[in-house]
């Protein structure tokens, strides 16, 4: 069963550095190479700039020396609700109903701003923690994590604003917030959240890098579907999609959506979770 794989809370003493190392600004020179070289931006790449940086099309497009456009394939009518998807070949309209229907991806839900904000107030709480590698039986590699319940006023708002977002009011929230920090070489392999500690929503800020979150279907492993989390996006994943899929975040080296790479970098998320039924 896939709920062995409850996820266990590990605490230690030694230090351990890490570099911040900031994905965006690595993605966007990657891109504006791209479009130093090739003299237009190929459409993937406009679909990648708008995916991870909300840039509109418009801005991406226009080609100085040669007059050319990319906007071949207009990423600006791409369906809010799904373009955060990858749906492999495979997948039934079943699955794609139950997880557009079940699991949201909001991009730039906080501001850069308010992401430096967050990365720096829960720094302190890893500082003390060792990255977890060695545990074969976790859930997670290459990561450390803690829970905090004692937040600063900005952070605390910010948190009202997510909870507020993600769960309907009569739901009782954990106090506690998961925070997470996956390592660049960390990765989360297919687990479901235990039913013991966490209701039907989960609802996750991804900061500082961008990541791929798999989801399969439990009772069909040809049903796979990539999610790209661009840093500074909230998911909410519930009911269906949280129940009847496991959940992954993939290895550097796998972290692909559709065929374009998203490099992951030190990635740190904020994991709130309602109170089991
Ligand atoms: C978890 C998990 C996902 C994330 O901690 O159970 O799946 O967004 N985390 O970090
Ligand atoms: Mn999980």
């Amino acid at each position: 069963s896939t709920h062995q794989n409850d996820l266990t809370y590990h605490t230690s003493r030694h230090y351990c550095s890490c570099s911040s190392n900031i994905v965006d600004v690595a993605c966007l020179r990657a891109y504006i190479n791209e479009i130093n070289r090739r003299g237009f931006m190929p459409p993937h790449i406009i679909k990648a700039a708008f995916l991870l940086f909300n840039t509109p099309p418009e801005d991406l497009s226009y080609n100085k020396s040669t007059g050319d456009s990319g906007t071949s394939n207009n990423v600006s009518d791409n369906d809010s609700k799904t373009r955060h998807f990858s749906f492999h070949p495979g997948c039934s309209e079943h699955t794609r109903t139950e997880i557009i229907s079940s699991y949201q991806v909001i991009p730039d839900f906080i501001s850069p701003e308010e992401e430096q904000f967050i990365i720096a107030e829960v720094d302190p709480h890893f500082q003390r923690l060792p990255y977890e590698f060695d545990h074969w039986d976790d859930a997670i590699v290459g990561f450390r994590e803690t829970e905090v319940s004692r937040w600063s006023s900005n952070c605390a708002s910010i948190l009202e604003r997510l909870k507020t977002r993600a769960f309907s009011t009569k739901k009782k929230i954990l106090v506690f917030t998961h925070i997470l920090d996956l390592a660049e070489n960390g990765h989360i392999k297919p687990h479901v959240d235990s039913i013991r500690f966490s209701g039907n929503t989960i609802a996750g800020l991804s900061l500082n890098s961008a990541a791929v979150m798999r989801l399969v279907s439990e009772s069909d492993t040809n049903q796979v579907v990539d999610i790209l989390l661009p840093p500074r996006s909230l998911y909410i994943m519930k009911d269906r999609s949280r129940y009847n899929y496991t959940h992954e975040v993939l290895a550097n080296e796998y972290s692909k959506f559709g065929d374009m790479p998203v490099p992951k970098t030190r990635r740190i998320s904020i994991i709130c979770r309602n109170e089991p039924l």
